[in-house]
């Protein structure tokens, strides 16, 4: 008999085929019908996504035929990483392939304010464009700009190689400091977080949510910026207190602001809606067809892997 793995969503990428010769598939319209679906109490194997709360109460009580769970993203903060570790359930992620279609919409929205792309679009769509004035819409060059990026893994890593392509100059904040030999080498240099907060033009993050980035940005953080830099977050919306935010925006305290990530995801804080110089994107950092049909790929490996008591390729625990 085919052990089960159950698929939190319905899969259109032809990826999720790789499953069949091992296991017999079942595939939820949401991860709500999981604990009442009458074979859950059988399952071998969950394949998650980053809007699946796996929290610690529900694996508490997941059968304990369950032994892995592979999450179809890079991020894991929506497993309780600590509970799967007691209770012996493998948990797998899928880094690397996102790297680059992440790094290319960190890179979209940071242009897109820079030289505010909606407020033209809009101004045309609202027939506001009445030809061609000197002192219209103007921005913020990125050539010779310091993009200050919090989080230097693999995707702080491919952003700041797009902004050297545009003459911009990289500090970073990182909790695992590098070599100084390394920063000389690729001309990224740290900083620590106050003065990366002061003297940045564009902030970028690219931490993964834990207890220290919960709220990296608030009040106090803001206010350490300069009133002419912006702040991109494409990694987890709880990195930035949103209400701090907001106040930041009224009181002009920073010049704009890109969210692809929500504090309170998938609800949005609805003044964040009003505002000229504020882009926001819903969670898409990784959305190409590349990528999201390498993350299932991986995904599904990891799953394999694991069946065939092999190591999977990427272990959270
Ligand atoms: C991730 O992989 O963590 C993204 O946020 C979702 O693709």
């Amino acid at each position: 008999m085919k052990k089960i793995v159950f698929v939190t969503k319905k899969l259109s990428f032809k990826e999720i085929a790789l499953l069949e010769p091992y296991f017999e598939v079942i595939s939820l319209n949401s991860y709500n019908e999981l604990f009442n679906h009458p074979k859950f109490s059988t399952a071998f194997a969950l394949l998650s996504f980053v809007t699946d709360p796996i929290t610690s109460t529900e694996i508490n009580n997941f059968p304990t035929s369950l032994k892995v769970i592979s999450n179809c993203a890079v991020g894991y903060n929506n497993i309780s990483i600590n509970t799967c570790q007691e209770k012996n359930i493998i948990v797998t992620n899928t880094p690397g392939v996102l790297t680059n279609a992440t790094a290319d919409l960190t890179f979209a929205l940071l242009l897109a304010l820079s030289r505010r792309l909606l407020e033209g679009h809009k101004m045309i769509i609202e027939n506001n464009f009445h030809g061609w004035e000197p002192d219209m819409l103007l921005g913020t060059e990125l050539s010779g700009k310091t993009l200050g990026i919090i989080g230097l893994g693999r995707i702080g890593l491919a952003v700041a190689k797009r902004a050297k392509a545009f003459g911009m100059d990289i500090i970073y904040y990182n909790r695992n400091i590098r070599s100084a030999e390394l920063d000389e080498k690729e001309n990224i240099y740290y900083q620590p977080f106050e003065e990366l907060l002061k003297s940045a033009d564009f902030i970028s993050i690219h931490t993964s949510l834990n207890d220290y980035s919960k709220h990296l940005i608030t009040e106090k953080e803001l206010k350490l910026m300069k009133k002419t830099s912006f702040i991109i977050n494409t990694s987890r919306g709880e990195c930035i207190k949103e209400f701090d935010l907001v106040e930041a925006l009224k009181n002009k305290e920073i010049a704009g602001a890109a969210l692809d990530v929500f504090e309170f995801e998938p609800k949005i804080t609805e003044a964040l809606k009003f505002f000229d110089n504020v882009i926001l994107t819903p969670h898409i950092g990784s959305a190409t067809f590349e990528t999201r049909g390498k993350m299932v790929e991986i995904a599904c490996q990891n799953l394999i892997n694991v069946a065939l008591d092999k190591e999977p390729i990427s272990r959270v625990v």
